[in-house]
C-alpha cells in the first residue's frame, strides 16, 4: 500500500497533516504523481473547514502509470484541477463540455481522501495535462484552476479580438483573465475595489483600470461587451449594468451563497446574458496551457512551504485579501 501525506481541512480551519493509502497496483488509467507545487485557490477556503484533502491547482511528476495508461510515463510533467474524472461517452462529453458531465467527479464532492496539498496523489490520466517545457512548477499550479475557469470563459463563449473585456477583481483568477483577454487581443477594463493594483494590472496588459469602493456609478470610455467578476463576492449589479454594451454577456465566476439577483428589467431591455461557468473542460484546459506557453503568461506568485504552518499562512493571508496575487506551495526539501 503506498501511503503518502495529505494535508486536509478540519473544524479549526488549520489544515492538518495526515496520511492516505492506496492499493498497491494501479487499476486502469491511473497515475501516481509526486506533487512538487500546488496553487491555493478561493475555493479552498470555502473547503478548509471540511475533513477532506485540500487543493485543486495540482502539479507533479509521474512516478508509476496503471495498465490502461496510453499518453503519460514515468518522469512527465504534469498538472490537474478541478475536476478528477468524467463518463467519455455522453453527449456533454462526446462535444468537449465534459466539465457538465452527470458523472463528473469534482473536488469537494468525490476523492475527498487527497488533494494538491499534500506529497503524492492518484489521479486518472484522463484528467491530467502535460506541462508545457517552458512553464516552470510554481506558474503551471495556478493555471490548473485560475487559468482554465478564465481562459475557458473566454474561449469557450467565443471573445473576439474587436471586444471590450471587463475583469473585476484582481486576484488569483483577475490578474490571469487580464493577460489572457490582453493576448486575445481584446481591450480589456479593470475593476477593482481601490487604486492600489492600477499600475501592475496595467502592466499585465490591462488598458484601463476603475477603482469601484464607494462609488454610486461607474465612469467607462466604452462599455463592456464582456465582464469576468473574479471576485471572492458578488458585486452590486446596479453598479455594473449601466457599464454593460447591449448584448453583453457578464460570466459571474464567485463562488458564492444565496441566489443570484439582477437589475431584472435591466436585463431585458439591454438584452443581456447571465452565463454561469465552472472551471474547464479538457479541450478548454489543454487549449489554456498551449496559449500560455505560446504568449508567455505567467501568473504573478507568492512561494510558500508545503507544511500546516506554511498553508494556514497562506490561507489566512488570502483571506484578508494580502495575496499578490496567487499564494503557491511548494514541498521543503
Ligand atoms: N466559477 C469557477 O469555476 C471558479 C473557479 C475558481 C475560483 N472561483 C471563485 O472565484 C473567486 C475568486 O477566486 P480567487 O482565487 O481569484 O480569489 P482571490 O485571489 O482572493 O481574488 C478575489 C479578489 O476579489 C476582490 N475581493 C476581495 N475581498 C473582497 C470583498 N470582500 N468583496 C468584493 N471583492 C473582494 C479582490 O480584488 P480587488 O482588490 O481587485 O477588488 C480579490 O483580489 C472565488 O469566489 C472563488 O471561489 C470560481
Ligand atoms: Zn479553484
Ligand atoms: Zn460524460
Amino acid at each position: 500500500m503506498p501511503t503518502f501525506t495529505v494535508f486536509k481541512g478540519n473544524e479549526s480551519g488549520a489544515p492538518k497533516k495526515e496520511t492516505t493509502s492506496k492499493p498497491d497496483e494501479l487499476s486502469g488509467d491511473q497515475v501516481f504523481i509526486r506533487i512538487t507545487a500546488s496553487g491555493l485557490c478561493g475555493t479552498d477556503l470555502h473547503h478548509r473547514t471540511a475533513h477532506m484533502g485540500l487543493g485543486h491547482e495540482g502539479v507533479g511528476v509521474v512516478e508509476k502509470t496503471g495498465p490502461l495508461c496510453k499518453v503519460l510515463k514515468a518522469g512527465d510533467r504534469v498538472g490537474w484541477g478541478y475536476n478528477h474524472s468524467f463518463c467519455g461517452h455522453c453527449q456533454e462529453c462526446l462535444t468537449g463540455n465534459d466539465v457538465f458531465c452527470a458523472e463528473r467527479q469534482m473536488y469537494g464532492y468525490a476523492d475527498l481522501d487527497q488533494g494538491s496539498f499534500g506529497s503524492h496523489a492518484v489521479w486518472r490520466e484522463v484528467a491530467l495535462f502535460k506541462i508545457p517545457d517552458n512553464i516552470s512548477d510554481e506558474d503551471a499550479a495556478p493555471l490548473q484552476c485560475a487559468g482554465a475557469t478564465v481562459f475557458s470563459a473566454l474561449h469557450m463563449y467565443k471573445t473576439q479580438p474587436t471586444e471590450t473585456v471587463g475583469v473585476m477583481g484582481v486576484g488569483g483568477l483577475g490578474h490571469l483573465a487580464i493577460q489572457f483577454a490582453a493576448k486575445m487581443g481584446c481591450r480589456v477594463v479593470v475593476l477593482s475595489g481601490s487604486d492600489s493594483k492600477k499600475e501592475e494590472a496595467l502592466k499585465l496588459g490591462a488598458h484601463e483600470f476603475i477603482a469601484t469602493k464607494g462609488k454610486t456609478e461607474l465612469k467607462i470610455s466604452r462599455p463592456l461587451d464582456r465582464l469576468l467578476v473574479t471576485t471572492s463576492f458578488q458585486p452590486s449589479w446596479d453598479l455594473i449594468l449601466p457599464i454593460m454594451a447591449p448584448r453583453a454577456t457578464i460570466f459571474p465566476l464567485s463562488v458564492s451563497e444565496g441566489n443570484f439577483e439582477f437589475p431584472y428589467m435591466g436585463m431585458l431591455a439591454s438584452g443581456i446574458t447571465i452565463q454561469g461557468a465552472i472551471v474547464a473542460s479538457r479541450i478548454a484546459h489543454e487549449r489554456m496551457l498551449e496559449f500560455a506557453s505560446l504568449h508567455e503568461i505567467k501568473p504573478v506568485v507568492q512561494l510558500f512551504d508545503m507544511t500546516e504552518e506554511g498553508i494556514l499562512d497562506a490561507m489566512e493571508k488570502l483571506d484578508q485579501g494580502k495575496i499578490h496575487f496567487r499564494a503557491v506551495l511548494k514541498p521543503v526539501a
